[in-house]
């Protein structure tokens, strides 16, 4: 699918603007962003396949991404995390909100490919950044740095609400409460969502590149249509991006 575009973003790239991107907009876009949507729908600026990347924006050109309610819907939801880390500038934030796997509303939607944990965007993260309980961050070379995290709750049923918010402020006191809450309570008191805001991890994205050359000069086991190259913050010629290009 070749992108639509309804402005000249080559313009506002070399007019230095402030960009601020909101994936998957649909038809409530957030305001003062660039909306990027499949569907051509009132307010989306770009329509675009996210599954074909965000290839249209430089590397490392973006200030801050809004994603909300998309993740879920994308098969490949890594490549989409590369293109994110890529393009963000490196002191870029990407706010993305995807459903938890309590909220029973997620197995409504035929469209929705996948679940998220608490821990499901630790996989990305290295080990001592990450939660008490460690998941194996070797099946990707996405690496990403978690700045915040938050479990959401809401409900459609408005009288149960404040309640509902009550538990939250409570949960989200400490990431150690959250992952009590998620083992033990999540399945009674259902949660909506996750809010999380990363930003790129070049250090580690570096490591993981030099390390795999070294070891096995193979690809890592999931290779992005976008290429390592997209972490890398130092010009070309260096051994970390040699390697990093190697696993484009
Ligand atoms: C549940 S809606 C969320 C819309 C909006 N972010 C919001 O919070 O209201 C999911 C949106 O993602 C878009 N989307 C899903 N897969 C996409 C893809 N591969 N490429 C571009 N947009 C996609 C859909 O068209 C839809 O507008």
């Amino acid at each position: 699918m070749d992108p639509k575009f309804r402005f000249d973003l080559n313009e506002i790239i070399a007019r230095g603007e402030r960009i601020v991107v909101d994936v998957g907009c649909g038809s409530r876009k957030k305001a003062g962003t660039i909306g990027i949507d499949k569907i051509d729908l009132e307010g989306v600026d770009i329509v675009s396949d996210l599954e074909e990347g965000l290839s249209f924006f430089p590397d490392g050109s973006v200030d801050e991404i809004h994603c909300r309610s998309v993740l879920e819907h994308v098969e490949n939801m890594e490549g989409l995390l590369t293109e994110m880390l890529r393009v963000l500038k490196a002191e870029g934030r990407a706010h993305i909100f995807v459903p938890h796997f309590s909220n029973p509303h997620f197995y409504s939607d035929y469209t929705h490919r996948r679940f998220f944990g608490l821990y499901t965007f630790y996989y990305f993260v290295e080990p001592a950044k990450q939660l008490k309980r460690k998941v194996p961050n070797y099946y990707s070379s996405v690496r990403l740095r978690i700045l915040k995290q938050r479990l959401v709750f809401r409900s459609t049923f408005k009288l149960f609400n404040p309640f509902k918010k009550a538990c939250g402020r409570l949960i989200n006191l400490h990431p150690r409460v959250q992952e009590w809450y998620e083992e033990n309570l999540c399945h009674f008191l259902p949660c909506r969502g996750i809010e999380v805001v990363f930003t790129r991890d070049v250090q580690q994205r570096q490591a993981f590149c030099l390390q795999a050359v070294a070891e096995s000069g193979q690809a890592p086991p999931q290779q992005d249509f976008c290429g390592a190259r997209s972490a890398m913050d130092s010009p070309g010629g260096t051994p970390e991006r040699i390697a990093c290009d190697r696993f484009g």
